[in-house]
């Protein structure tokens, strides 16, 4: 009897299991690693105004009090219809007009401190895991989020996480319904900037969904390195695991090296290894490469080391990373050698930031940026000053780019060196960094004995992670004090006020390069300076007398072999810091090519100097009317030997070109053609052409071609052509677009740092709440007799407890409220996004029903309202129903009716050339179909082009 019992409450409880136990049954094998980019939902939220926050953080007991109690926005059941449809990545700081209040250094974009109604931002998604999941090991992981931000899963608060430029990774899996939904909330605040340039707004890199076996390969937890020597590579092939069981487990790993065509050329592994519950190891196996094919800048040939764990004859996960076998070293006097060969540091320094996008950049955009950069000849990136987006690495990888990897902060506190150690540990794989920077610029201890002490710990704590690379630092001043006589690889930011010589002599032992360089302001396509209107001169002038020219800095280190090379400050224009001026230039004139990725005339210098392609470069424009007969700067950019220039055929003169130089000449205008020709060894072997161009005619679009496998982006270049199908370098036509078929427009730029025009053209949504909501008991849900009654002895709804004893008094109840409408037009599309408040319930909006005897619904009804209910102003709401009656006095039932959606499709897009040159990037959903670009301007024959994928 007693067994039966026993027998029965055991079957009861199995029952009753909920399915979120520890119940066995089969686990998958494998890792997952799921991209969780599309269908989140975003609206604005706010640094203090708790309503406007969506009541979070306002519960007697709130998610810092007891665990799974996120509130307001973070609460699972919140109701997100109404925010922004979107995918990620994504920056809300590009979305927002400029304004003169707003942080200069930040390229005046109305977020931080003065904004705090654009400041917070929310996201939200819900994530369906399948019931079969239950018992892997489950993390949610970002890659980067602009900035301080706090992540719920199903109300659980997760974490918060202050940078803005390191990933993350929560361990959701004892957090998640199995076989059901999931929500993910995350706040992000941006009140506080990191950096003095722009940094963007939001979930701005990617996210994933890491599914793994238990035992599984911790997050970044391969290191591979190599020693190479004559026709062998000695890999290392470290790994890191995790053993998240409760109990112990005996497996063992094999590390497989795959060579680009995919074949498996070496392997090693190792048995019989063991990890005890809930501990971390790392294990490493050493397999040696014939003939291994290097790394280079020409040839960037990638190895893959596939690592594979066995636990009882099953394999229960498998890692990928990609890596590089090559050589490298600095010297002291003789610079720095790739594979055993001196290269040349030819370097920019870049903040991630594109035209139309800010920082929430489409892989495709990073591949297209660095390819932008090779093509001028450069062969290294610097990431100031921050770590970058892994995507960026993967893109140095592929096409060839040496890289300096920049920590943030300079710092020893336990945060400040797991920083350190975070991005050196997510990135050591790459083959394209070459060294590990510690910190730009720290002016406040730069040359004081306390900075020398911190880079002193820096730099020791990050050979205990890797010895591999050269540990550098960016200074600027105090050379011979500080951190410049502890640090192994002296980073010099502009020479101009420096002895490098000395130093040098002083210590001879020391690493040393450019790390900033090359202070040259310009506007691209504009060749006469207005201070008035912000415009300067695209001829090579430096910022002021305290820095070097493009030129200038050059010469610098191309003439001493002990410095490694050097760092532009910068490849790419960014927004913020529109030295020498302020408002209302928004974007940087330092660049060697513009936010969009046009070329400066300096990059012809460049090529002239850092490639080996004959080159030849004539500036400026010849379209000068009005200045018939005044003398026009003209220089050519080449590394011809000599070049002759003509004016309408008539010789100017032929001038010898110096190594690393340029050539000028002084050109009365006339309008016509002006040619350059170049001569080596005596020889004609190139020639440039300026024409002056008469009005444009019609619009061009052109595709860039982006170097990546199956791009989903499109980045077009649009000007306007004369009559003789010469592009017009002068124009500044307005211009109109279109997309039709299977993509979108995700952003324009046109490269101008005085331009005020939106980035982007999106469709806006206001949310409408009703007010005074009041309420009173009628007879029935059909009892019309207070639907328009002058409302004297009513009630604030809900005020009353949904009782049981409420529901015997109340059979049926009618609510009103009102709720005001300003700022709609004809394309706005209103919908009444309702929450049931009654079992059963009747909707009047103005005196007219529009939903009739609905039962409730837990998930919501969503209303299009038809605009002939509407009026501009107040409005009024009714509705009739039966009461939704609590079970139990902790019960909650729904006392929110839900809020109306102003949704405005977006604007045309639009955007002007300037200097003859405009930007337009286009995303593509994955669907098959032809794509159409149409881009228009009045007067002008339209472009029409149809994209390639
Ligand atoms: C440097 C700094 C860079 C940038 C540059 C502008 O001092 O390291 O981040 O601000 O000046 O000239």
């Amino acid at each position: 009897m007693k067994l039966i019992k026993v027998l029965c409450l055991l079957l009861l409880l199995k029952l009753c299991e909920p399915t979120t136990s520890f119940a066995q049954k089969p686990v998958e094998p494998i890792r997952e690693h799921l991209l969780i980019d599309t269908g989140w939902r975003f609206a604005l939220g706010h640094p203090y105004d708790v309503k406007k926050d969506f009541y979070n953080g306002t519960g007697y007991f709130s998610y810092l009090a007891k665990t799974g109690y996120g509130d307001g926005a973070a609460d699972p059941r919140f109701d997100d219809r109404t925010w922004r449809k979107l995918n990620l990545p994504h920056d809300w700081a590009v979305e927002q007009p400029f304004n003169k209040n707003a942080s200069l250094s930040h390229g005046f974009k109305a977020v931080g401190r003065n904004f705090p109604e654009s400041s917070v931002g929310w996201y939200r998604k819900s994530v369906f895991i399948p019931a079969k999941d239950l018992g892997r090991k489950i993390s949610l992981a970002f890659d980067g989020v602009f900035r301080n931000s706090i992540v719920w899963v199903n109300g659980h608060y997760l974490g918060t996480e202050p940078s803005g430029y390191h990933g993350f990774e929560y361990d959701i899996t004892d957090y998640l319904n199995y076989g059901a939904e999931n929500v993910i909330a995350v706040r992000v605040d941006v009140t506080i900037e990191e950096g003095w340039f722009y940094e963007g707004a939001g979930i701005y890199r990617h996210v994933w969904l890491d599914k793994t076996d238990p035992l599984h390969v911790v997050p970044n937890g391969t290191f591979v390195r190599s020693t190479v020597s004559d026709n062998q590579a000695d890999v290392k092939a470290g790994v890191t695991l995790k053993n998240d069981a409760l109990h112990d487990e005996k497996f063992s790993v094999k590390q497989s090296i795959i060579d680009a065509e995919g074949k498996t050329i070496a392997s090693g592994e190792l048995q019989n290894l063991e990890l005890k519950a809930l501990t971390v190891k790392e294990f490493t196996v050493d397999i040696p490469v014939q003939n291994p094919k290097l790394w280079d800048l020409e040839h960037p040939y990638l190895y893959q080391l596939l690592t594979t764990v066995m636990k009882n004859g099953k394999l229960v996960d498998t890692y990928k990373t990609s890596f590089g076998i090559r050589s490298i070293r600095f010297d002291a006097d003789k610079g720095f050698f790739l594979n055993g060969k001196r290269i040349e540091v030819k370097g920019t320094n870049n903040h991630q930031d594109h035209a139309g996008l800010g920082v929430a950049l489409p892989d495709e955009l990073q591949y297209f940026r660095i390819k932008t950069l090779k093509e001028m000849g450069s062969n290294a990136y610097r990431c100031s000053h921050n770590p970058p987006t892994p995507e960026l690495l993967d893109a140095c990888d592929k096409l060839g780019m040496l890289v300096i990897d920049e920590n943030r902060l300079m710092g020893i506190t336990d945060q400040n060196l797991a920083y350190l150690k975070k991005l050196m540990i997510r990135d050591r794989n790459h083959p394209s960094i070459i060294s590990w920077s510690i910190g730009n610029e720290e002016w406040n201890i730069e040359g004081t004995i306390t900075g020398a002490r911190i880079a002193k710990t820096m730099q020791a704590f990050a050979k205990t992670i890797d010895t591999t690379r050269a540990i550098t630092a960016a200074v600027s001043g105090g050379i011979g004090s500080g951190i410049s006589t502890t640090i192994d690889l002296l980073g010099y930011n502009y020479v101009a006020t420096k002895n490098t010589d000395e130093q040098h002599q002083k210590y001879p032992a020391q690493f040393s390069w450019g790390t900033e360089e090359g202070s040259t302001v310009a506007s691209r396509g504009l060749y006469v300076t207005d201070l008035n209107k912000h415009e300067l001169a695209a001829y090579d002038t430096k910022q002021n007398e305290n820095f070097l020219s493009l030129e200038d800095g050059w010469k610098h280190y191309a003439e001493r072999p002990y410095l490694a090379g050097m760092f532009i400050w910068t490849g790419f224009d960014y927004r913020g810091e529109p030295t020498p001026f302020g408002w209302p230039s928004v974007l940087s004139y330092f660049g060697m090519v513009d936010l969009c990725g046009f070329p400066k005339d300096n990059t012809w210098y460049l090529r002239s100097w850092w490639t080996d392609e004959p080159i030849l470069h004539l500036l400026p424009h010849w379209n000068w009317k009005g200045e018939e007969g005044k003398p026009i700067p003209v220089k050519v950019y080449s590394n011809c030997d000599q070049v002759e220039l003509f004016l309408n055929k008539k010789s100017l003169g032929k001038k010898d070109m110096k190594v690393n130089s340029h050539l000028s000449w002084m050109v009365n205008y006339a309008a016509g053609t002006l040619e350059a020709v170049g001569f080596k060894n005596g020889k004609k072997i190139l020639t440039d052409v300026v024409k002056t161009t008469s009005d444009p005619i019609q619009v061009a679009i052109t595709q860039e071609s982006i170097p990546f496998e199956k791009p989903n982006t499109a980045i077009l270049t649009v000007d306007v052509r004369d009559a003789s199908g010469n592009r017009v370098p002068t124009a500044v036509n307005d211009l109109n677009f279109e997309i039709t078929g299977p993509a979108k427009i995700i952003g324009v730029g046109n490269g101008n740092p005085t331009s005020l025009e939106p980035d982007q053209f999106i469709e806006q949504i206001n949310v409408v709440r009703i007010e005074n909501f009041k309420e009173k008991a009628i007879s029935g849900i059909d009892d019309l007799s207070e639907l328009n009654s002058p409302m004297t002895d009513w009630t604030d709804a809900f005020k009353a407890e949904r009782t049981q004893d409420f529901g015997k008094k109340v059979k049926a109840l009618i609510y009103r409220g009102d709720f005001n409408l300003t700022d709609w037009s004809d394309d706005t599309k209103i919908t009444f996004f309702y929450k049931s408040i009654g079992k059963e319930q009747t909707i009047y909006i103005n005196g007219k029903k529009i939903a009739d005897r609905f039962m409730e619904n837990k998930k919501g009804n969503d209303f299009v309202l038809d605009k002939s209910v509407l009026k501009a102003g107040k409005n009024t709401i009714a509705i009739l129903a039966t009461p939704i009656l609590k079970s139990q006095s902790w019960d909650s039932v729904n006392t929110d009716p839900g809020a109306f959606q102003l949704l405005k499709q977006a604007d045309t897009w639009k955007r002007k050339l300037f200097s003859g040159l405009a930007q337009v990037i286009v995303q593509f959903n994955g669907e098959n179909g032809p794509v159409t670009l149409k881009a228009s301007s009045v007067g002008l024959k339209p472009a029409t082009l149809k994209l390639k994928l």
